[in-house]
């Protein structure tokens, strides 16, 4: 199991104590399977708040962390006979808390137990929000009530802002993330099935000892946003949308799309769209900066969007009058990023808005703006995803046809002509710098002529 240096978790466990000021901070560790019980039934993957601050990727532990005299224990079961003949004379708790700083292991059940004391000397317990059965179970039987504000701040204070050795790992997955899309671009051909290419990244992945962070979407149908079926035969004339990332053995994430032609050739149609969301793309990154809102970026991208589309006489009319409608989520019905770091949606759990959006920073329900997960500030640090697209779904495109929405600006008799052509997003991976941002890991060719290149 490789591990930072343990002073490092020491490090982010006292900053953590001294942001939640007081009390004990409980931070769960995920259980071996959804149905908790014994290895080899799902793969395991362990909570990345214990990954951040514990570091052992290891199933059921727990640990306490006690804000007035920074103590942390671990709880869990130390290694049995059952353990060594099902999974290998592995490294001991004891040896693996030691190498994350920790010096005091307990059993599992003395978690219930040191919580009950705490709460009977009416100290405070700050939990994050449950997401898995075990979670519930536990919070349940210690009698606990709501997660805890001021612990889900404090992590994303921490964990938002990254290191340089966290900025390494990351830029390993996005490394080994774009070998495996230049290797789809090289490997698709007509005649092929999407699951083909899907193996033959899987391999590349898995020969950099490395996972994928996410169900890769791969697909002739981009349009689906989150299409995780592989089944298609690719046919000259389609697109197709890979996004798919790496996630390194310490479960940093990378998640990146390309788009490319199945023939290797762009058609006119195909390039005109293309160029647009290439541009999107470049004009998002060079928005992101210290002190930007992320939604002021997503706003601008999309009108960049509505301006090329006004070109193309696919929409006409205001400019302005057509953002503030929200109308450019009929072609973009997704946000342009969100936080990643050790989850591909970085910290989501605790909370899609309380991560992607600040105190009194109101969700939008318009089309184009319920999807956006990250609207705050950003701040030096953050990492982030920049990823606009265009799609053209049929049913969406038609059902507001239908009920005459938008028609003074949507010429809908023109969008006839693209209702074959599925979806393009383009989308690399970003950290803020105090000068404006830089695109994590090597370039991943994303030019139409580099594109058409590599797949000659
Ligand atoms: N990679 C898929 C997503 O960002 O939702
Ligand atoms: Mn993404």
């Amino acid at each position: 199991m490789r591990l930072f240096d343990a002073q490092l978790y020491i490090d982010r466990r006292t900053r953590l104590c001294e942001e939640v000021q007081s009390g004990i901070i409980w931070i769960m560790g995920n259980g071996e399977s959804a149905c908790n019980y014994k290895d080899n039934t799902y793969p395991f993957r362990q909570n990345s708040n214990f990954l951040y601050y514990f570091g052992i990727n290891a199933p059921d532990l727990n640990a306490l962390l006690d804000c007035e005299t920074g103590e942390a224990v671990i709880y869990g079961h130390e290694l049995t006979m059952d353990d060594i003949i099902w999974m290998g004379e592995i490294d001991k708790l004891s040896n693996l808390a030691r190498k994350v700083g920790v010096t005091k292991i307990k059993e599992p059940a003395a978690l219930q137990t040191d919580i009950a004391k705490a709460k009977s000397k009416g100290i405070s317990v700050h939990f994050t929000p449950a997401y898995r059965l075990e979670h519930h179970e536990a919070v349940h039987q210690a009698g606990l009530d709501y997660p805890s504000l001021s612990l889900i701040e404090a992590i994303f204070n921490q964990r938002a802002i990254k290191s340089d050795l966290e900025l390494q790992e990351m830029a390993k997955a996005v490394n080994i993330t774009g070998e495996m899309h230049v290797a789809a671009m090289q490997f698709s051909k007509a005649g092929k099935y999407e699951y083909e290419v899907v193996a033959e990244i899987t391999r590349i992945c898995k020969a950099h000892n490395a996972d994928f962070s996410y169900g890769p979407i791969f697909s002739i149908d981009g349009q689906v946003l989150h299409n995780h079926h592989h089944a298609n035969l690719m046919k000259d004339g389609r697109l197709v949308l890979n996004d798919s990332g790496a996630q390194t053995d310490m479960l940093y994430a990378g998640d990146i799309t390309r788009t490319f032609p199945v023939s290797g050739r762009f058609t006119d149609q195909q390039k005109e769209i293309y160029q647009i969301v290439l541009e999107m793309e470049k004009k998002g990154i060079m928005s992101c900066k210290p002190g930007v809102y992320y939604r002021d970026v997503h706003l601008t991208v999309c009108k960049l969007m509505i301006e090329r589309f006004k070109e193309l006489g696919i929409l006409n009319g205001d400019s302005d009058a057509m953002l503030e409608q929200g109308i450019y989520g009929l072609f973009m019905p997704h946000g342009l990023g969100h936080m990643i770091g050790l989850d591909v949606h970085d910290m989501e759990d605790l909370g899609e808005n309380h991560i992607g959006y600040e105190a009194g920073q109101e969700r939008s329900k318009l089309l184009g703006l319920k999807s956006l997960r990250l609207a705050r500030k950003l701040q030096t640090g953050f990492t982030l995803t920049v990823e606009p697209g265009i799609y053209f779904i049929p049913q969406l495109i038609e059902k507001y046809k239908a009920a005459h929405l938008f028609s003074d600006y949507v010429n809908y008799n023109k969008l006839e002509a693209y209702y074959d052509f599925g979806g393009i997003r383009v989308e690399d991976n970003i950290v803020v710098t105090q000068e404006g941002c830089e695109v994590i890991g090597d370039y991943i060719p994303k030019e139409m002529e580099e594109i058409e290149s590599i797949m000659q």
